[in-house]
């Protein structure tokens, strides 16, 4: 198996190879939240090798925005933005996903539209400055539940080939399934099995609106971290359970978020790779999406052997468009943008620049 090779999901639909462009955020969406002209073109050009896109992740409620200039998903308005965005992917051959979030807690203070920063707990997150969340009511629970059925809608309206589910990288999907940022002690809360009714819930949700539209061949994956360094905090242990549970739903792919593709547990004194870890409770029941780090021929070859399905490449391919092409003749991309020379939309030019080192990337 390579990841060079075509890959069907069990619904029947093809990819011509087995390589994602992961979800990032672009921080480049117009001010009144419709998808940007750059942004367009910065998909176009990453769709011409890939067998899928996963867009930046988006957002349905006002109080679920993560960042600046995200573009939104919470209105029938919004359907023609959506629709450009998934034409300018598929134009080019790649099927088009829609990454759906909500940000909770993680809520940039200070956006614009969001003064309500909402979360599973009154729990701020550790980082600095965090500010402290307002539990969300129960009746607010049910509404970003539907609205992740109503964004679901609205993708297939506009011609995706299908939604992830974002449940990773600390934001509400995984702050409910979090001991550290759940403590609730309603039927929200408690024990891990507890922990996961709102996330399974979630996928409860987007699934339906998949039957309700009759949209057989529509795509839905899920997205989540195997791990949280907090103590409390997400272990292995209990991102087998959310796995387990998971593999007994429709769900047509699973992502596992990481920064390297074989990395080891970080909580635990255990030598064993996480993303083996993961497909050991899988059993061969979903597929399993890695990411991390790729961005050599041999990169690729060592996740293959870990026995991921499908791979996922960020970084790689904001530096290289054409990353696929250049592996294979190449074997390796030099991690260096030249800033007069790229597709990257300005805002995310500009927070590369600014943030170098973190991302790894050198601008000349
Ligand atoms: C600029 C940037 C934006 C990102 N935005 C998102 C996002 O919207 N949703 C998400 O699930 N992950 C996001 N990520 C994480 C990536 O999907 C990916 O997991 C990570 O970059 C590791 O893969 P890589 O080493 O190939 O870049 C982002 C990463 C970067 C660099």
């Amino acid at each position: 198996m390579s990841f060079f090779d075509k890959f069907t999901f069990q619904n029947g639909v093809e990819l011509r190879n087995k390589i994602a462009m992961a979800p990032m955020t672009t921080y480049s969406g117009n001010e009144d939240g419709t998808v940007s002209e750059q942004e367009l073109n910065y998909y176009r050009e990453r769709s011409k090798e890939t067998g899928m896109i996963i867009t930046a992740t988006t957002y349905m409620q006002e109080n679920g925005q993560g960042f600046d200039n995200q573009f939104y998903g919470g209105d029938d308005d919004y359907i023609p933005s959506l629709k450009k965005l998934a034409k300018s992917i598929k134009e080019q051959g790649a099927k088009a996903i829609l990454q759906i979030f909500h940000a909770g807690r993680m809520s940039k203070p200070g956006l614009k539209k969001n003064q309500d920063i909402v979360s599973a707990s009154n729990i701020p997150a550790e980082r600095e400055n965090a500010p402290i969340p307002r539990e969300l009511k129960e009746e607010e629970i049910y509404e970003i539940i539907q609205s992740f059925y109503e964004v679901t809608v609205r993708a297939i309206k506009a011609g995706f080939d299908g939604v992830e589910i974002h449940g990773a990288n600390t934001y509400l999907l995984q702050q409910f399934f979090s001991p550290h940022s759940n403590r609730r002690i309603d039927k929200w809360g408690g024990n891990t099995y507890k922990r996961l009714k709102f996330p399974l819930k979630v996928v409860d949700s987007v699934i339906k609106a998949k039957k309700d539209m009759k949209k057989d061949d529509f795509i839905i994956g899920y997205r989540f971290s195997p791990e949280e360094r907090e103590n409390p905090g997400i272990t292995l242990g209990d991102t087998k359970i959310l796995v387990d549970n998971l593999c007994e739903k429709e769900l047509d792919y699973l992502h596992i978020s990481l920064g390297k593709y074989d990395q080891k547990t970080i909580r635990e004194e255990d030598d064993e790779i996480t993303g083996k870890e993961i497909l050991k409770v899988i059993k061969g029941r979903i597929p399993l999406m890695g990411v991390g780090s790729i961005f050599s021929e041999e990169d690729l070859e060592k996740a293959e052997e870990i026995g991921y399905d499908l791979i996922a490449i960020g970084r790689g391919l904001l530096i290289e468009p054409k990353i696929i092409t250049t592996l294979k003749n190449e074997k390796e991309i030099e991690k260096v943008i030249d800033k007069n020379n790229t597709t990257l939309p300005d805002n995310l030019l500009e927070k590369i620049i600014k943030h170098q080192k973190p991302y790894g990337i050198k601008i000349k």
